[in-house]
């Protein structure tokens, strides 16, 4: 019934690493727990792509999102929107660091990045764009375009995508920053790029958490060369990497912020907020209302990121993911993990691909669930809900070495 990838997936995955990987279905989840439909209980270190900011049937949101639907499920999108869906771009504009910022909704992290994209183009006339190897920005076609996550993904479609993506190194480590900003200058000295297009922390690249002068020194070529900084937040934003924004955190004013997965808790909704100044692009285009969707502002969603913005700033999650999460990595590399990322995104490099998808099978089996990523598939992401027992992530720590080490 699915997609035939899903079982080539599958069967490559049993191929690299000589384990079962059929799939679990899942039943229902609570918190940072997950049942499966054989009645299988796991811990949840996935949480919907980390999405599930709040764990699994969050009661607040269930409510907000039973009140909204019972009242209005759709309005008019742009043309007549309802009150929530004002409210919410009012509360996202307020995440943005400076006063009046504007903000377009869309559905999923990929209409965020779209919206962002196009937003550039408008602003400065330039339709170039910089982006970094090991990034992920969503696979509809204006992101794809930009993924440098792995070949795989343009390869097929390369003759759709068009040649104004500049792939430019992301810097793992101090001795890599020099050339990856040389290799960034390089790209804008052209003279055609209008936008570079970040992730402050990589996500599916593995959490691989850049110098601390890596998006100040962006920050600084884009205003040297007229192009916008956008920072795709819509994994490390609204608390996943310890802070409301990344790059605010690291002390950088993107033109363009992406956000999206945990904005909805559990629903599909993603944003692009930014400055007045380059928003106002958008009102110079003939009365007509060119990037739209029948779903966008969906009330429901809408009532969802609300409550979930509420329970973020009530519970001080943010804040709590960076202490959780520092405690947390700071636990695996003294179990002897190579342990990187940010806040409640985690990730552990292992051996290899083969030994990333042994190890997460072995952690199912156990009742843990994980995931593999990094550009070499090598890397066990770890990304539990914000608000997840602390005594959970210890006792994972404690089962990770007996999954690496099964012989000892
Ligand atoms: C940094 C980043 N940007 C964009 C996306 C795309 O989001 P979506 O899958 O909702 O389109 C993702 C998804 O993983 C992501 O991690």
């Amino acid at each position: 019934m699915e997609s035939p990838a899903f079982e080539a997936r599958r069967q490559a995955r049993e191929a690299t690493s000589q384990a079962d990987q059929s799939a679990i279905a899942y039943e229902h989840g609570v918190g940072a727990n997950l049942y499966d439909a054989d009645g299988n209980r796991y811990v949840d270190l996935v949480a919907g792509f980390g999405a599930l900011a709040l764990g699994h049937a969050n009661a607040a949101i269930s409510r907000a999102v039973a009140s909204q639907m019972e009242r209005l499920p759709l309005a008019l999108g742009d043309v007549y929107a309802t009150q929530i869906k004002l409210d919410l771009c009012e509360r996202i504009a307020a995440l943005y660091p400076e006063p009046d910022a504007r903000v377009m909704l869309g559905l999923s992290g990929a209409d965020a990045v779209t919206a962002a994209l196009k937003t550039a183009v408008l602003a400065t006339g330039k339709a170039g764009v910089v982006a970094f190897s090991g990034s992920y920005h969503g696979l509809s076609y204006a992101p794809l375009a930009a993924c440098g996550l792995a070949e795989a993904f343009r390869a097929p479609f390369a003759a759709q995508l068009g040649e104004h993506v500049r792939f430019t190194p992301y810097p793992a480590g101090d001795s890599a920053l020099g050339g990856s900003l040389d290799s960034v200058r390089g790209a804008l000295e052209g003279g055609d790029v209008g936008a570079v297009l970040v992730e402050p922390v990589l996500g599916r690249g593995g959490c691989v958490v850049p110098p601390a002068g890596f998006l100040p020194a962006l920050r600084a070529l884009c205003d040297r060369h007229g192009a916008l900084l956008i920072a795709d937040e819509i994994w490390t934003g609204l608390g996943r990497s310890g802070a409301w924004l990344a790059s605010v955190a690291s002390g950088v004013r993107p033109d363009l912020v992406c956000l999206g997965k945990a904005l909805g808790g559990g629903l599909p909704v993603s944003a692009c907020v930014g400055s007045n100044a380059i928003m106002r692009a958008w009102g110079k285009h003939g009365g007509t209302a060119i990037h739209t969707a029948t779903h966008f502002g969906w009330p429901v969603a809408c009532a969802a990121a609300m409550a979930t913005l509420d329970a973020l700033e009530r519970e001080q999650l943010p804040a709590r993911a960076a202490e959780v999460g520092s405690r947390f990595i700071a636990a695996l590399r003294e179990a002897g993990f190579d342990a990187q990322g940010q806040g409640l995104m985690v990730g552990v490099v292992l051996a290899d691909a083969s030994a990333a998808l042994s190890v997460s099978r072995r952690l199912l089996g156990e009742g843990w669930l994980v995931l593999t990523g990094g550009s070499q598939g090598n890397v066990l992401t770890l990304t539990p809900p914000l608000d997840i027992d602390a005594a959970l992530l210890d006792a994972f720590t404690q089962r990770l070495a007996a999954a690496v080490h099964p012989e000892r």
